[in-house]
């Protein structure tokens, strides 16, 4: 086989033969095929694109270029959540708990990462003496006895995947769906989970900016998901402004404490009660929606999802006194108000601009050796829909040093849009695709 052959065939419109998609994807993944071809074969595809089939194929093929994580020991399906992205997405935190709370077991093993702010490993670990270090074994043993780890990933996952976004990146072939579904798809696949709830966003904030190619993107990701036996449902969410108050890691977690006590903002509540309620459905926890959010809202309304999170975090260390009084997080030393520079309504909140805001106070890290500040963020206090008197504080700032503050607080007010006119605030939840 020639790669060449490959790159003619797709230019042309030809449909790619699986023995086609393996060839370039193992030749890739091991260097004998030169980043040229593939960069020829991935402008082609982007033209030409994938039928279901080959989407399906790429995404089993960058699957088996890597290492494969096998939960196999856990009892029960495991449902794993993914976000096409959104910033200081808090879900996880508040979901882990209430979906293990209603019974269905999570297997979470996350990196650390690059973004406005740290990955979920990063922000547990505001929480003092909190670990992600234990045997594969005793993850296995805590879900099993507790219905909820975290751990950390090690292994080599999906290296095709990693090689082919680095050069979607340089080569303007990362918007294509076929290339986006069967990248996230492969990482999740290979993560081990058995069934794959999905929160793909839509607006400003989010990779899909149109309603339309949301429900593509979801559509296509749904379909690879069913043909390779993986049961996926997706939910579309709204990205023209952050979910909830919080940006940044001690101040992420305080925010989940609070939705798992029962008051936190009511957005980042639905979302999870929304995409906790499919998790549970496909794991067969629950026979239908309605039965699944009685669940889940039992389990925040009796504290069984608060003391399961105080569980899971005792149970890796951490010290829960942290969770009874969120006082104890890490704290920044300057607290300052930013306050809006006009009256109005509130028209959109670029999610952005407001995760760059908290990437330079420190919340997240530019680059992979990079520290992160898990103390500083972004308490945002007005929402869409919302009116403004000039002056008024529109959100806080929680920083160590007063020149990143400054720069932060320039950005947020970039991220604040204010009209004159009354705007119609967008639902969160658009539809679900199953
Ligand atoms: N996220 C991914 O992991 N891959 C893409 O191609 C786009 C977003
Ligand atoms: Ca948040």
């Amino acid at each position: 086989m020639r790669m060449y052959d490959i790159i003619l065939k797709k230019r042309n419109g030809g449909e790619l033969l699986k023995e086609e998609i393996d060839f370039f994807i193992e030749g890739y993944t091991k260097g004998s095929i030169p980043d040229y071809q593939v960069s020829a074969l991935l402008m082609a595809i982007y033209f030409r694109g994938m039928n279901k089939r080959e989407t399906a194929d790429l995404t089993m093929a960058m699957v088996n270029s890597g290492d494969k994580i096998d939960l196999s020991k856990i009892e029960g399906i495991k449902v794993d959540k993914h976000s096409t992205g959104g910033v200081g997405d808090t879900t996880t935190l508040v979901l882990g708990p209430m979906v293990a709370a209603a019974g269905a077991p999570v297997a979470k093993l996350s990196g650390r990462g690059l973004g406005h702010t740290g990955g979920t490993i990063d922000k547990l670990e505001s929480i003092k003496g909190f670990s992600v270090e234990m045997t594969q074994d005793k993850f296995i043993e805590n879900v099993n006895r507790i219905k909820l780890a975290v751990g950390a990933q090690t292994g080599n996952l999906t290296p095709a995947d990693k090689k082919l976004y680095a050069l979607r990146d340089v080569t303007a072939t990362v918007d294509n769906i076929s290339l986006i579904a069967s990248s996230i798809m492969s990482k999740k696949i290979a993560a081990g989970a058995d069934a794959i709830v999905l929160d793909v966003k839509t607006g400003s904030g989010a990779f899909m900016k149109t309603i339309d190619d949301s429900f593509a993107l979801a559509k296509e990701m749904v379909d690879i998901g069913t043909n390779v036996g993986r049961n996926t449902v997706a939910i579309i969410s709204d990205m023209d402004q952050p979910l909830g108050f919080a940006v940044g890691n001690a101040l992420e977690v305080k925010e989940a404490i609070d939705t798992l006590k029962g008051c936190g903002p009511s957005d980042l509540y639905e979302l999870c009660l929304a995409l906790g309620s499919q998790m549970l459905m496909l794991s067969k926890k629950a026979k239908d929606e309605k039965e699944a959010r009685e669940k889940l809202e039992a389990a925040v309304k009796s504290k069984e999802a608060l003391n399961k999170f105080k569980e899971f975090v005792k149970a890796q260390g951490g010290d829960i006194s942290m969770i009874d009084n969120t006082e104890l997080l890490p704290k920044a030393n300057l607290e300052i108000d930013v306050k809006a520079e006009k009256e109005g309504f509130v028209s959109k909140i670029t999610a952005d601009e407001i995760g760059l805001a908290a990437l330079s106070l420190g919340a997240g890290r530019e680059t992979k050796e990079g520290s992160i500040d898990l103390s500083v963020g972004i308490i945002i206090s007005k929402k869409v829909g919302d009116y403004v008197n000039k002056r008024d504080v529109i959100a806080k700032i929680y920083a160590n040093d007063i020149e990143k503050a400054k720069t932060a607080e320039q950005k947020i007010h970039e991220a604040y849009h204010i009209v004159k006119e009354k705007v119609e605030v967008r639902p969160l939840i658009y539809g679900i695709v199953t």
